[in-house]
């Protein structure tokens, strides 16, 4: 096969598997949209993730709770649509798994048979035994989201980073082997110490995904339009900003402003 012709290739649970058996880490980021999904699917991302984070950024949440399951798989199917190689994984939203694991498979269903994606995430460790194995069994690919899991921010209070101590960091570890053995295959960890999550991506045969859990997992991810730029108000310490859409966007639109004002905008070469 040739080198380009790989390059399209899509990626599966089962190529992210022997990407973390070869040592090569796994790019992932979220998508919302069409017109995003497919530049990043372009630019050779392993994994899309439909992430509930679209209750921030896309709707202006303060929090990803009310973000509903048709809301996830609108935006889902769209970033299907925009997608060639990636492995497309779509958050199950809060509210749509919690309660009892036959909803927690209905949503999952939904979510694959409405979107076109590939897998799903889910957040929490030992409490969704008997939703995991539900939609496990039912042949659906699950990620796993352990630490900081944004839809349980009530609880926490706070956004801070979590298993600092001895008891939190066990659970953490016993959750993630927990989730390996039930059939995940893959992990993220999200906002922990960096020695913590290299120790579970060293005992886990899974990939673990980290955000603002250091370099020692086997692959990184970000929300899109924080890494871009076009978020300005949350600034965390492991957040490495791209570029700086924000201002070039809004630079751009200011400009067509004063040239709708002006008239110099359309010119004879843009009328008919
Ligand atoms: O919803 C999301 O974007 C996520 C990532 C932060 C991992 O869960």
């Amino acid at each position: 096969m040739s080198a380009s012709k790989k390059e399209y290739k899509r990626i599966t649970v089962k190529t992210l598997s022997e990407m973390k058996a070869a040592g090569e880490k796994i790019a992932m980021l979220t998508a919302y949209d069409f017109t995003m999904a497919k530049m990043v699917d372009a630019a050779n991302v392993d994994i899309i993730l439909v992430g509930d984070s679209a209750s921030n950024v896309i709707a202006g949440h303060e929090t990803t709770l009310p973000i509903t399951l048709d809301q996830m798989i609108y935006h889902a199917s769209a970033v299907v649509r925009g997608t060639q190689r990636a492995l497309v994984v779509v958050d199950l939203p809060f509210g749509s798994y919690q309660s009892d694991s036959k909803e927690a498979l209905r949503s999952a269903i939904r979510i694959m048979k409405e979107s076109g994606a590939h897998t799903i995430k889910l957040e929490g460790g030992t409490e969704n035994a008997e939703s995991l194995k539900r939609i496990l069994g039912a042949g659906i690919p699950v990620m796993g989201h352990l630490g900081l899991t944004p839809q349980s921010i009530y609880q926490f209070g706070t956004y801070t980073v979590r298993a600092k101590e001895q008891q939190e960091a066990e659970k953490l570890k016993s959750d993630a082997l927990f989730l390996q053995e039930q059939g995940c295959f893959a992990l993220v960890l999200e906002k922990v110490p960096a020695s913590l999550a290299k120790t579970v991506a060293d005992a886990l045969h899974i990939p673990v995904i980290g955000i603002g859990a250091g370099s020692g997992v086997d692959g990184q991810v970000l929300v899109l339009h924080d890494m871009l730029g076009m978020t300005t108000e949350f600034s965390p310490r492991f957040l490495r900003r791209y570029l700086n859409l924000d201002e070039q966007i809004g630079g751009a639109i200011t400009q067509y402003v004063a040239d709708v004002k002006a008239i110099a905008f359309p010119s004879k070469d843009e009328q008919y």
